[in-house]
């Protein structure tokens, strides 16, 4: 039986301690360059600044969450444009093509399978690897 925080035996970066998103989101100063803030079984929980447009990609191998704190996000896909506020959030389904795009700076956290590329498929000079 655990008493306390497991730190030492969970796989968290960020278990049994505070995370405060407001300190990460005043850091994070370049776009499309998502953080690690903790982690949840095998799943990433990020911060991430958004700014102008991304590119077209999908992730055949997963569900993409976009829960948007500040600004405001439109997550285009081939049939819809998805607007979202701060307080909203949005699945894409797992092979979806989408395309974000931030109406000025926005801040979104994302939760997503440990190694998802940002990009999706294709890697090209957007990708961003949180983990380098
Ligand atoms: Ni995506």
């Amino acid at each position: 039986m655990t008493y306390g925080p497991a730190t030492t035996t969970s796989t968290s970066a960020a278990a049994g301690r505070t995370v405060d998103l407001k300190d990460v989101f005043a850091r994070l100063d370049q776009p499309w360059q998502p953080k690690v803030v903790a982690r949840l079984n095998d799943y990433d929980i990020k911060c991430a600044r958004l700014e102008g447009a991304f590119v077209w990609h999908d992730h055949p191998d997963t569900d993409e969450l976009f829960i948007v704190m500040n600004g405001s996000l439109t997550i285009h896909l081939h049939t819809s444009d998805i607007a979202l506020g701060p307080g909203q959030l949005y699945v894409v389904p797992r092979g979806f093509q989408h395309c974000p795009v931030a109406d000025g700076i926005v801040h979104t956290l994302l939760i997503e399978p440990r190694g998802t590329v940002d990009t999706g498929t294709e890697t090209n000079e957007r990708t961003y690897d949180p983990d380098d």
